[in-house]
């Protein structure tokens, strides 16, 4: 029998069914071998309880805890989203260093280990995910967890000169090494993970300069996360002409889908969409870009700006370039479901993914394994997101530079069908292969130690 397997995310699926890649992942998961997956319960209460709540049962169990409203703005909202995120994300100059927020993030941290070290079994696996959550190998270890525990972060490591911007960055070392497994998205995760330890006596390193071990006895891995890749271009297919898209005859699809956040390059995606149409001549196709931007951590400061930036942004590219036939930005500020989702993706001629720093972006992934491979569309991918590592047939660009983005588009919507499947048919390929089922086996493989 497989040890009991123990899911800790800040987010937890709350339907029967859930959707979206890594929660399909792990669900799946959890179903077949069985387990708990645990996480907050999402609406703050007055007084948090200091035990974990059952809210499903089936193949696998989940439960919840509570978080008060001064967490939720200190561990939520403050030390997760405006210090570890901004930090983590390339930038420092967003960090909000206040005390309260690392206290409050501590103390749900230590209110959840001790609940974890109360129902966790010594053969158990523990999986925990993402940035809310990093000391918790530390503070388990503390109370006495012998289980093999295993870390995921989902966003990007930070670089060194970064992390100084962090108060707690000498912790940030020991909470790493406190796992048994160190997840990254990236072999670049990986190189920052040793940069950061590069002065530290318990690290070791071979004669190439690499770190070997952590002083734990192990090192940061990389596991690139994938998609339900096989599902996703199935639903694709069955749903190409089912959602209504106002387009017309002969005009190309731009597309862009992204939480509203300033990780996501979007500002300076439109601005590299700008001088696309600067360039185009009157003959030349016309493209639409549909931007698709659910509003995200929306109580955040460093959010409040940026819808604000963008519809601007858009707003004078309209003024200065649509026609009574044609409106070069359409921008929808809501989430679009899975299903329609796919449809559109199929639908895009050409898929911006810019952000300027990104831990994997899984939108990559669906576009690519979204699109007909007897006609497909083409990918322009950042080279600051994490899926640059696995997808280097997509047209390569630096976001920050609006005339490259520009040309690009151009490129990407001029390319001949031989070049656009040949590109395709290389990123489909690790599309389907490096697939979410492929990561979820990598990783606890990993954890389990039989690697
Ligand atoms: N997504 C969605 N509806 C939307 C926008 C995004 O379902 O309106 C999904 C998208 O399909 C993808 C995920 O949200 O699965 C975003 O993941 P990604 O890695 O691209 O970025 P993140 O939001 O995790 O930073
Ligand atoms: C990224 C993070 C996740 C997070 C998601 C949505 O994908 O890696 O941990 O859940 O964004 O953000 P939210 O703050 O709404 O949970």
């Amino acid at each position: 029998m497989s040890p009991r397997l123990i899911v800790v995310s800040n987010r937890i699926p709350t339907e029967a069914e859930p959707s979206g890649g890594l929660v399909v992942a792990l669900h799946d998961c959890l179903t077949t071998q069985g387990g708990v997956w645990i996480g907050t319960s999402g609406t703050p209460v007055k007084d948090p309880a200091p035990e974990l709540r059952e809210i499903a049962q089936g193949a696998y169990t989940r439960m919840v805890f509570d978080i008060s409203e001064a967490e939720h703005e200190g561990y939520y909202l403050g030390y997760a989203n405006s210090v570890l995120w901004p930090l983590f994300h390339r930038r420092a100059d967003l960090v909000q260093v206040q005390p309260d927020y690392a206290d409050r993030y501590m103390a749900v941290n230590t209110r959840l280990a001790d609940m974890l070290a109360e129902f966790a079994k010594p053969d158990d696996l523990l999986w925990i995910h993402d940035y809310h959550f990093l000391p918790l190998a530390a503070l388990l270890r503390d109370r006495g967890v012998t289980a093999r525990i295993g870390f995921f972060l989902h966003i990007p490591f930070p670089v060194v000169s970064d992390i100084l911007a962090l108060p707690q960055a000498n912790d940030l070392k020991d909470w790493v090494a406190a796992y048994d497994v160190f997840g990254v998205q990236t072999q670049g995760d990986v190189a920052r993970v040793m940069a950061h330890y590069r002065d530290d006596p318990d690290a070791i390193f071979d004669t190439q300069g690499r770190m070997v071990t952590l002083d734990n006895g192990v090192a940061p891995r990389h596991f690139p996360i994938g998609i339900d890749a096989h599902d996703f271009a199935a639903l694709a297919k069955a749903r190409a002409d089912i959602v209504p898209l106002a387009m017309s005859p002969g005009q190309k699809l731009v597309l862009g889908v992204d939480r509203l956040d300033y990780s996501k390059g979007l500002v300076h995606r439109f601005e590299g969409f700008a001088t696309f149409l600067d360039a185009r001549s009157d003959d030349s196709p016309k493209a639409t870009l549909l931007q698709i931007a659910p509003p995200s951590r929306e109580d955040v400061d460093a959010y409040k700006d940026i819808r604000t930036e963008l519809e601007q942004a858009a707003g004078m590219i309209n003024g200065a370039h649509a026609e009574l036939d044609w409106t070069p930005i359409r921008y929808i500020r809501r989430s679009i479901d899975r299903d329609t989702l796919a449809s559109v993706y199929r639908r895009a001629d050409v898929a911006m993914v810019t952000p300027l720093a990104d831990g994997m972006n899984l939108v990559a992934k669906e576009f690519v394994a979204a699109q007909d491979p007897e006609d497909p569309g083409v990918l322009i991918l950042s080279h600051f997101a994490g899926a640059a590592e696995q997808l280097t047939d997509a047209v390569m660009v630096n976001p920050y530079d609006a005339a490259e983005v520009g040309e690009a588009v151009a490129t990407a919507l001029t390319m001949p069908l031989d070049e656009r499947k040949a590109r395709h048919a290389k990123l489909r390929d690790n599309v389907m292969t490096e697939d979410i089922a492929w990561w979820t086996d990598s990783y606890l493989a990993a954890l389990r130690g039989t690697d």
